[in-house]
């Protein structure tokens, strides 16, 4: 079987970090949240108060800040979960709260933040054997990977998705507010100028909104073993 680099990207809660999760772990790879990286920059700019009253970014703080934040993984813990470190710090729980999530989109479009986490990206992508989801990773970040899916379901059934994931990890939430953010997050996220979320051209589409968890892992691994096992 050769070793490939798979780029899962799509929208947001379509499920993309759940399967790239599971695939990784079973046919052991590697596996990176690249939202979390930007999650991280997210949480980095509120602590240091680069998130201003009315909502607004200062950009220009973020940015010559950069060189004081480090991203990274602590190795996946008895509860099976890779955990995101910001400045050796865990930050797994904190990054998933709504605050982040509503200011994460606005911080992912700065391009000086896309260089840096897409260096690191394919940084750790070096050696393939890696499984990585995103916005961009079959476009910019592994424009070669082997092997690119394209996840999408609807917005009604990814917000059903993440308010109740945010639920079972015991995060306060409320429907319609999870509903408002993933729509304003699919606006950001593509219709940014740099490395807007599109499908690659050469990305295998998945349309899951009527999919079991099963049906899916099922299909990304009977994909994964026709590519791995082509020469
Ligand atoms: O899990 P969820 O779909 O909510 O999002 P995520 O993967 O945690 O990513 C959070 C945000 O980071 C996205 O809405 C994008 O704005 C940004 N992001 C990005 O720009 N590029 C990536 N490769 C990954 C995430």
């Amino acid at each position: 079987m050769r070793k490939l680099v798979i780029a899962i990207d799509g929208f947001s809660s379509s499920g993309k970090s759940t399967m790239a999760r599971a695939l990784a772990k079973e046919i052991g790879y590697i596996y990176v949240d690249s939202g979390a990286m930007y999650r991280a920059v997210t949480l980095y700019a509120l602590r240091n108060g680069m998130v201003m009253p009315d909502g607004s970014l200062d950009t220009q703080a973020l940015v010559a800040a950069l060189p004081n934040v480090n991203v990274s993984f602590a190795p996946a813990g008895a509860d099976g979960v890779q955990h995101t470190l910001l400045n050796g710090e865990d930050v797994e729980k904190e990054i998933r709260e709504m605050r982040v999530s509503e200011m994460v989109s606005p911080v992912a479009v700065i391009p000086e933040v896309r260089h840096r986490l897409v260096a690191l990206q394919q940084e750790f992508g070096r050696e393939k054997g890696i499984v990585m989801d995103g916005r961009d990773i079959g476009t910019t970040v592994f424009p070669r990977a082997e092997m690119k899916v394209f996840v999408n379901a609807s917005a009604e059934e990814r917000a059903r998705r993440r308010f109740k994931e945010l639920q079972d990890k015991g995060v306060k939430a409320d429907y319609d507010e999870v509903y408002a953010n993933i729509c304003e997050r699919d606006h950001i996220d593509s219709t940014r100028k740099e490395s807007p979320l599109r499908k690659a051209e050469d990305a295998v589409e998945l349309d899951n909104d009527n999919m079991t968890p099963a049906e899916q892992m099922k299909w990304l691994h009977d994909l994964y073993i026709k590519i791995a096992s082509a020469e």
